[in-house]
């Protein structure tokens, strides 16, 4: 553990786990699971191709060859068990928790309202509240209701008035026990595995359809943050952006030049457009490239069980870019590893802390860090087998277990917020 001289946050720090609605809660009905009933059989099938290059190939083959392995069904049936899931954030010393709203939920059909599911999500944060756990809300975490899908989604700029007035509705209801809001969650990640590789819904491959969808959906986040901020001025609002620190691995001046025009693509070309709407930024961090020449060649690392490049520190660096670009606090609102074996996530989090506060000590305004996940979520395309949970589930029984590594982050938390 880091000494402990070497963390000191601010008191009002924010200390939390983040989840989303479809890939925890269960029973759901929206256009992922649509896709996941038609995807299922060809995701197995292909599962040898995809991932047979993975180190833990041996461990994963069973799951990820069985089509049930890509259908969300019961997920981790956080629906039922929230309580018990807020109480372990409690006792890991959390006071901060991200979850999203499911709109197919709340609004099964345009313009009707489900006030029973308003209630669940009203008593949800009520329960958050009740256990010292701030409440970071997304609105919008890859899920559509399956009509708004069926109208074309964010195709079209027209339909981006049901998310506004899906935000307004939300927010009215959760009402002063909200602050922090987030209206979408990594819309490039959406559009990209939506609209340009076809690997999530609705599975097109359309580079001018993909340009169009993110300019509405940046367009969807400023209209929808405009109506929050005329409900209150008080709410916090920003869009769940992806990051991913990009640099150079030598001098050379087409190897600069290469980083820096990936970098300027891959965050600020989207962020000029929302940033101006947004009272803090949200980052969600999970990787860095080095580039060499128009080449990234990360350094050899041990990979995650997803094959991903391993360099959490490299957070520094994403964060310090931010800050000096735009100005504004940040929040950590995702960061985590798939680790079945818990063998990297201690790290993974020690060096996080570490280079969380050396970036604040070089004027980041960091509000706090939401660690992805505390469960082991349905994950997209992929479907159960890769674990960024804290906690284990054993989805026959739904037991949880927290993994050693949660038991660290509690220790860690537990000092850290005491020396205060
Ligand atoms: C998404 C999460 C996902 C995580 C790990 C993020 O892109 O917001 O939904 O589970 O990455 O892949």
């Amino acid at each position: 553990m880091p000494r402990k001289t070497d963390l000191l946050f601010p008191k009002k720090f924010l200390w939390g786990v983040a989840t989303s609605a479809h890939q925890v809660e269960g029973g759901t009905t929206n256009q992922w699971t649509e896709w996941e009933a038609r995807q299922a059989p060809s995701l197995a099938a292909q599962a040898s191709y995809h991932y047979d290059d993975l180190d833990n190939w041996d461990a994963i083959a069973g799951e990820a060859k069985k089509p049930r392995n890509y259908i969300s069904a019961a997920a981790a049936d956080h629906y039922n068990l929230y309580e018990k899931d807020m109480e372990i954030a409690r006792r890991m010393h959390c006071n901060a928790w991200r979850f999203s709203v499911e709109w197919s939920r709340v609004e099964p059909r345009e313009g009707e309202w489900d006030e029973q599911e308003i209630t669940h999500y009203r008593r949800y944060v009520e329960a958050l509240k009740a256990r010292d756990l701030e409440p970071v809300v997304t609105l919008f975490h890859m899920t559509l209701p399956i009509w708004f899908a069926e109208m074309g989604g964010f195709e079209t700029r027209a339909n981006t008035r049901y998310f506004t007035r899906y935000a307004q509705r939300i927010i009215r209801a959760l009402g002063v026990n909200v602050r922090y809001i987030i209206t979408i969650n990594e819309p490039e990640v959406y559009m990209k595995l939506g609209y340009q590789d076809g690997l999530y819904p609705p599975g097109k491959l359309d580079q001018r359809l993909a340009r169009r969808v993110l300019g509405n959906l940046a367009y969807a986040h400023n209209q929808a943050a405009d109506a929050i901020h005329k409900l209150n001025r008080r709410y916090r609002v920003s869009i769940a952006k992806n990051s991913t620190y990009i640099y150079p691995g030598d001098d050379a001046r087409l190897t600069v030049r290469a980083a820096q025009a990936m970098q300027f693509r891959s965050d600020d070309m989207f962020m000029r457009r929302v940033v101006k709407t947004c009272d803090f930024l949200a980052m969600n961090y999970y990787t860095s490239e080095r580039v060499y020449g128009y080449r990234v060649h990360n350094p050899e690392s041990p990979l995650s069980d997803l094959g991903w490049h391993m360099a959490p520190g490299d957070i520094q660096y994403a964060l310090e870019r931010w800050h000096d670009k735009y100005k504004k606090p940040i929040m950590i609102t995702e960061n985590g590893v798939a680790d079945d074996r818990d063998d990297y996530r201690k790290w993974w989090l020690m060096t996080t802390l570490i280079a969380m506060q050396k970036a604040m000590g070089n004027g980041v305004q960091l509000l706090g860090y939401m660690h992805w996940s505390l469960l082991d979520t349905f994950e997209w395309n992929k479907g159960f087998w890769p674990h960024f949970g804290l906690v284990a589930v054993d989805r026959r029984t739904m037991k949880r277990s927290p993994r050693p590594s949660a038991l660290w982050y509690a220790r860690a938390l537990a000092k850290i917020r005491k020396e205060k």
